[in-house]
C-alpha cells in the first residue's frame, strides 16, 4: 500500500460551472509545495453516502497556494463527484500533494492535444503550459456539443487557430488518423477523454508506426461501459464472498473487509492492483488502459481500482496476498 500521500488542510474558496455539467472547485490548501504542473492529480478526501473515501482528480491551473478541479457530474459516478457537486466556499477537506504520471515530455518538436468531454482538465493545463513556452503545438477537443466544453471560450482566446473543436450534435468528428498522418516524425500526441476515444488513438497510432512512447495518454475511472452494479467477489483460498456496492470500488470493497491489496494510482494506469481472474458469472466491464486486449486474453486480470463486474460473482487470486491476521 503506498503510504507516500501527504495530506494537506483544503478549504473552499470559490466554485464555478465551467461547463453544463462540469463544477470547478477551487481549494486554499496548507502548507502547499510547488507550482501548478501539468497533468498532475491530486487525492481528495470526500463523503459517500456519509462514509468517507478517497477519489483523485487531475489539478488545472490556478493561483500559489491554491488547488483547483474540474469535475462532471457522472451519471455512472460512484459518488465522488456528487460530493464535489455539493461543495460550497467555507467547506472544508483534505487534498494530497500534486502527483504526476501524465507529464509533458518537453522533448517534442510539436505536440498534438486530444481533449474528449471532461478529459480537457489536463490538457487544458498543459495547452497553458506549451503556449506559455512558445511551443509549436495543435489541440483538438470533441464533446457531445459545445455547451459542455469546459474552458472552451479560454482555449479559443489563447490557442486560435491552433484549436479545433468538434460536436457531436453538429455531425463533427475528429479526425484521429489524419492528425497523426500530419505530425512531424518526433512529434508527440498527448489525449485523455472517455475509454473508447483512447482506444481508437492508440490502435490508430500503432498502425501509423510511430513509436508507443510518444503517444501519452490518461484516462477516467469511472468511465466504464456499464453503469456501475453491485456484484459479489470471492478469493481463491479465503472462504467468504465480499460484496461490492455500486458506489464502491472492488480495491476499497476487498481492502476493508481485509484483504491486503497493493495499489497505487487508482486510475486504472498502474496496473499494481491488478488481480487474477478464475471465474466470474457477469460480464467485465474493463475499465483499466494498463492491459491490452491481448494481455487480458493470454492472463485475465482485472484492475481492481477501477474495474468491475455487472453483476453476479467473480472468483480471483490476489496470488501472493495473504488475509491479514486477525
Ligand atoms: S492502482 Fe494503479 S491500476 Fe489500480
Amino acid at each position: 500500500m503506498k503510504s507516500r500521500l501527504e495530506w494537506r488542510r483544503a478549504r473552499v474558496i470559490e466554485t464555478s460551472q465551467p461547463a453544463e455539467d462540469v463544477r470547478m472547485v477551487t481549494f486554499a490548501v496548507e502548507g502547499l509545495r510547488g507550482g501548478f504542473d501539468p497533468g498532475s492529480h491530486s487525492n481528495i478526501k470526500v463523503l459517500i453516502n456519509g462514509a468517507p473515501a478517497i477519489r483523485t482528480y487531475t489539478v488545472i491551473p490556478s493561483a500559489p497556494g491554491t488547488l483547483a478541479i474540474a469535475v462532471k457530474l457522472h451519471p455512472n459516478s460512484r459518488g465522488g463527484s456528487a460530493y464535489i457537486w455539493t461543495l460550497q466556499p467555507g467547506d472544508e477537506t483534505e487534498m494530497t500533494e500534486p502527483e504526476n504520471r501524465f507529464e509533458l515530455s518537453w522533448r517534442a518538436s510539436h505536440y498534438l492535444l486530444i481533449a474528449g468531454g471532461v478529459g480537457v482538465t489536463p490538457i487544458y493545463g498543459m495547452a497553458q503550459a506549451l503556449a506559455a513556452r512558445g511551443q509549436s503545438m495543435r489541440m483538438i477537443y470533441g464533446a457531445k456539443n459545445r455547451s459542455l466544453m469546459a474552458f472552451a471560450g479560454e482555449l479559443q482566446a489563447l490557442l486560435g487557430e491552433r484549436l479545433a473543436c468538434f460536436s457531436q450534435d453538429d455531425g463533427q468528428a475528429m479526425d484521429l488518423k489524419a492528425e497523426f498522418a500530419a505530425l512531424p516524425e518526433d512529434g508527440e500526441a498527448y489525449i485523455c477523454g472517455p475509454l473508447g476515444l483512447l482506444e481508437a488513438a492508440k490502435s490508430l497510432w500503432q498502425q501509423s508506426g510511430r513509436p508507443m512512447s510518444r503517444l501519452r495518454y490518461e484516462v477516467f475511472g469511472d468511465n466504464g461501459r456499464f453503469a456501475e452494479q453491485e456484484f459479489s467477489v470471492r478469493v481463491a483460498g479465503l472462504e467468504r464472498s465480499v460484496a461490492v456496492r455500486a458506489d464502491q470500488t472492488m480495491l476499497d470493497a476487498l481492502s476493508e473487509a481485509g484483504v491486503p491489496m497493493i495499489f497505487d494510482c487508482r486510475r486504472g494506469e498502474c496496473g499494481l492492483c491488478a488481480v487474477s481472474i478464475l471465474s466470474s458469472t457477469g460480464e467485465i466491464d474493463h475499465r483499466d488502459v494498463f492491459f491490452s486486449d491481448a494481455e487480458r486474453r493470454e492472463n485475465p486480470r482485472i484492475c481492481a481500482c477501477v474495474s468491475r463486474l455487472c453483476g453476479g460473482e467473480l472468483v480471483i487470486d490476489t496470488g501472493y496476498r495473504q488475509e491479514k491476521a486477525a
